[in-house]
């Protein structure tokens, strides 16, 4: 069955973005003129998915305003003229499906993807976080929903963490598979450096039948007290399998001030004659 909906949860508070995610979304983040959730979207267009549901939380109506059209803006626009930044506002993209879903209370991202049940029905599905942006040649989520096709099973992204950044992931203890696949033997969310399988962890893609949902309802809490989607997919794993996909392109997770940095600075240097301007300009400030 063809991979046709995603599921993007935006409802995480953005705590390590404060002051500024009082007010505004974390998702809205500028990466340079565009919102982070941006490249998401369009990701996910370019991967050939063509309806999304966000599992939202309040406050977080301007993400959907962002995909909507603003007929006062245009009208008002169209009336002076301005044809420049009405062209601006014709790289939203709009030859998608756009739904929405409140996740009423943050029990994690197991409870959070559960919302997603109806709208997804029996069919396959993507799952973007999104924290997690990627620059690649070949958006991943294509490649994974191609390697879903191929091997029926899950398929989740995975690159190789720092030493001490593991106890921040789900880490999976990989048996190679094919170029850049594994099978996933085992899995653990956020384990200790000491109990981690290797040092591959899951970044936020996924390619999920619908019968992970009946993995996250028999789902306790774990890790952080939370209902955790790594667990649901460690149960599911033993009982129909799951494999790996070892994505080749620049991650960056722009829920950290320093990668967020690097996102800003990676999407600069893809802009047209910038690269060395930006060079030059980075050596003079240090
Ligand atoms: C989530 C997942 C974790 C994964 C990470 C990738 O954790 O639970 O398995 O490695 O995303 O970004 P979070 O960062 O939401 O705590």
């Amino acid at each position: 069955m063809r991979v046709r909906k995603a599921v993007i949860p935006v409802a995480g508070l953005g705590t390590r973005f404060l002051p500024y995610t009082k007010a505004i979304p974390k998702e809205m983040l500028p990466i340079i003129d565009l919102p982070a959730i941006h490249f998401i979207v369009q990701e996910a267009i370019d991967s050939g998915i063509e309806s999304i549901l966000f599992i939202t939380s309040k406050e977080k109506y301007s993400i959907e305003d962002y995909f909507d059209r603003n007929f006062y803006l245009e009208y008002f626009l169209n009336k002076n003229k301005n044809y420049a930044a009405l062209n601006e506002l014709k790289r939203i993209p709009e030859n998608v499906n756009i739904f929405s879903v409140r996740q009423k209370e943050a029990m994690g991202l197991g409870h959070a993807i559960l919302h997603a049940a109806d709208f997804i029905g029996a069919e396959p599905f993507a799952v973007f976080l999104p924290d997690d942006l990627i620059f690649s040649k070949v958006p991943v989520m294509k490649k994974m929903i191609e390697i879903y096709g191929k091997l029926g099973r899950g398929v989740v992204a995975v690159e190789k963490v720092e030493k001490a950044k593991i106890s921040s992931y789900g880490i999976i203890k990989p048996k190679p598979a094919g170029s850049r696949i594994y099978d996933i033997l085992d899995m653990a969310e956020k384990p200790a450096l000491k109990d981690a399988f290797s040092n591959l962890g899951i970044v936020g893609r996924y390619v999920l039948p619908s019968k992970i949902f009946d993995y996250i309802r028999e789902t306790k809490a774990g890790a952080k007290g939370e209902i955790q989607l790594t667990d649901a997919l460690k149960a599911m794993m033993r009982n129909e399998g799951l494999c790996a996909h070892e994505f080749e392109g620049v991650r960056c997770d722009t829920g950290d001030k320093f990668e967020y940095i690097l996102a800003i600075l990676k999407y600069a240097s893809m802009q047209k004659g910038l690269k060395q301007k930006l060079k030059k300009a980075i050596k003079k400030i240090f």
